[in-house]
């Protein structure tokens, strides 16, 4: 009776301990299952969702009043400007700019500024080693804290006559006002920059790999068909708003009521072709700006006008790239380098890079190095695994 009794007990504690790893083991893939199968359903019905809303009538500006002028969209003066950025230097080459890259900086950020600077954002060494023509320059608001701003401003009008590339507009510098600093950028490219092939928006935190982009650049241009309806970075497909109030990228119904958002590339690092930037440039003078997500707003924007992002598999959306020379050759964007952008520059534009990626032999290994860097569950926003057979 006892021992029997005790093989019961024994039993059930052999199911609970089952039940409870089974249990451990879901609830650790909760998270993921979720997500997928979320995910899977979203991308099932967003297409059919997205295609139907009219971004027109919702977010023109002319529904309401019929006077329809500059109600939504508020146009801030420039504390910082130089008009000339994109004209009258050395050669005529030299001015037919091949990228004007804008980083989304603030106020605050002079180190970040100067590591940008000395490393992806040096003009001298885009032209002097890759014979690409491009300008750098940085968004910014004013400094969103009362006490310091008159301190800040006075520094950033020096940094700004010293190095000439800050673009300033008299509005506080916070997220909600991102997508102020968004139209800043595609106003000012359309006024002063409307010249350069392609335009691309950073922030101020990635790494860009300049000489794989431009040389991904160039060959968009040689194509026969030329650089045109190009939006290219990491994009997010059937995205929804986040409903919950404590979240950073909280959207209440009413600011935007559908249960989905258009296709978007991260803001973290896109690129838009000439044609595209003049477009997106159009729109922002007739859509209602209160959308505060940045790139969700640019992914508005481009519906409107009929223009759908391309994924572009080593744009990293908000991750951080491996460190490895099979992924230095190949990268263009990754994020999250405020600290080792001068070394992660150094090791990624070094010379023995490419040779790692030569030749047979050392294709196959870079390749089963990348599989193993890059082809592992709960990589989101990493390169997808398909990157690592590039
Ligand atoms: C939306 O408005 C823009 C600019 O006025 C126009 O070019 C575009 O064709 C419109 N799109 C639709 C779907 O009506
Ligand atoms: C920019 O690049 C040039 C050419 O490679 C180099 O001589 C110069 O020192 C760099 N400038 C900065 C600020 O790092
Ligand atoms: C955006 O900037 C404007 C102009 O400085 C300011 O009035 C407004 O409060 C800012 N909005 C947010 C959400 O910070
Ligand atoms: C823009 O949208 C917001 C939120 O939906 C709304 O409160 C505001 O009145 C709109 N502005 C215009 C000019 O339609």
């Amino acid at each position: 009776m006892f021992m029997n009794f005790r093989r019961v007990h024994k039993l059930q504690c052999l199911q609970l301990l089952t039940t409870g790893l089974v249990l451990c083991v879901l609830m650790i893939c909760w998270e993921e299952l979720d997500h997928h199968v979320v995910s899977h359903m979203r991308s099932y019905t967003y297409r059919y969702l997205v295609n139907s809303y009219d971004f027109n009538s919702s977010f023109g500006h002319n529904q309401k009043d019929s006077e329809g002028v500059d109600n939504g969209f508020e146009s801030y003066p420039y504390l910082i400007n130089h008009p000339n950025k994109c004209v009258g230097r050395h050669s005529q080459s030299w001015d037919d700019v091949l990228l004007l890259l804008f980083v989304k900086s603030s106020p605050e950020n002079f180190q970040r500024r100067q590591a940008i600077r000395d490393t992806w954002g040096n003009e001298t060494y885009a032209w002097s080693e890759l014979g690409a023509s491009l300008r750098m320059v940085f968004a910014l608001g004013v400094h969103r804290d009362d006490g310091q701003r008159s301190t800040v401003q006075r520094a950033l009008l020096q940094e700004g006559q010293a190095y000439g590339d800050l673009i300033q507009q008299d509005f506080l510098d916070t997220f909600h006002n991102l997508t102020t600093k968004l139209i800043l950028q595609f106003h000012w490219a359309h006024e002063y920059c409307p010249q350069a092939h392609f335009f691309m928006s950073a922030d101020d935190d990635i790494f860009v790999h300049i000489p794989n982009l431009v040389k991904y650049l160039q060959q968009l241009l040689s194509r026969k068909s030329g650089a045109k309806d190009l939006w290219v970075g990491h994009v997010h497909r059937g995205s929804p708003p986040i409903r919950r109030k404590e979240s950073k990228y909280y959207v209440p119904e009413d600011l935007y009521p559908w249960s989905s958002y258009p296709d978007y590339t991260a803001g973290a690092g896109y690129i838009v072709s000439a044609d595209v930037a003049a477009k997106i440039y159009q729109a922002t003078l007739v859509l209602n700006s209160s959308m505060y997500i940045d790139d969700v707003f640019m992914g508005i924007c481009a519906k409107t006008m009929g223009v759908s992002p391309q994924e572009h598999v080593y744009f990293s959306g908000e991750a951080k790239a491996p460190y490895h020379p099979c992924i230095y050759s190949h990268m263009i964007t990754s994020h999250g380098h405020a600290a080792d952008v001068r070394s992660l520059w150094k090791a990624a534009t070094d010379p023995s890079v490419h040779y790692h990626s030569r030749g047979f032999l050392n294709n196959l290994y870079c390749i089963a190095i990348r599989v193993m860097l890059l082809c592992r569950p709960n990589y989101e926003s990493m390169y997808p695994c398909k990157a690592a057979f590039i």
